[in-house]
């Protein structure tokens, strides 16, 4: 599986160590910016991360705000996206389960980096259950 990770100034310290720590895992993880702390906008930021899931360089997306929720708005608002904020463990396996997520995000100001490990590694290895139900609510998502 391929993934990529993307945040803005408010985001960017968690991502980082999250960067750091995938690396270490020999977890395919590319780093799609900010580079720095400098103040950027978290619309753009979303709209680097859902272009590449969209074209499908990679299978899942980490987007990382201050709040988590400014980016996951603008991640939101791009058909064929579902940016799910991971705020516990039942969450994090169930938008993979029942929402199909394909993109995991995250509070940088709000959330410990031991917490965020934890949903994004329930995250990354759950499937979509793929029920008639749950598949029809996601098509019915983009008419
Ligand atoms: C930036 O200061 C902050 O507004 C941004 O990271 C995010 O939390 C917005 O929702």
């Amino acid at each position: 599986m391929k993934y990529a990770i993307a945040s803005d100034h408010g985001g960017f310290e968690l991502k980082q160590k999250l960067v750091e720590y995938y690396k270490k895992q020999g977890v395919s993880l590319c780093d799609l910016g900010t580079d720095s702390e400098e103040s950027c906008d978290y619309p753009l930021i979303a709209h680097k991360m859902t272009n590449a899931i969209k074209a499908k360089e990679f299978d899942l997306g980490i987007l990382i705000c201050g709040t988590g929720i400014g980016i996951s708005i603008a991640a939101n608002r791009i058909k064929g996206i579902r940016a799910a904020v991971l705020y516990n463990e039942d969450v994090a396996r169930l938008t993979r389960e029942h929402n199909n997520a394909n993109i995991a995000v995250f509070g940088g100001r709000m959330q410990k980096f031991e917490d965020v490990i934890k949903y994004f590694d329930i995250f990354r290895t759950t499937k979509f259950s793929e029920e008639n139900r749950h598949q029809r609510r996601i098509c019915e998502l983009d008419e």
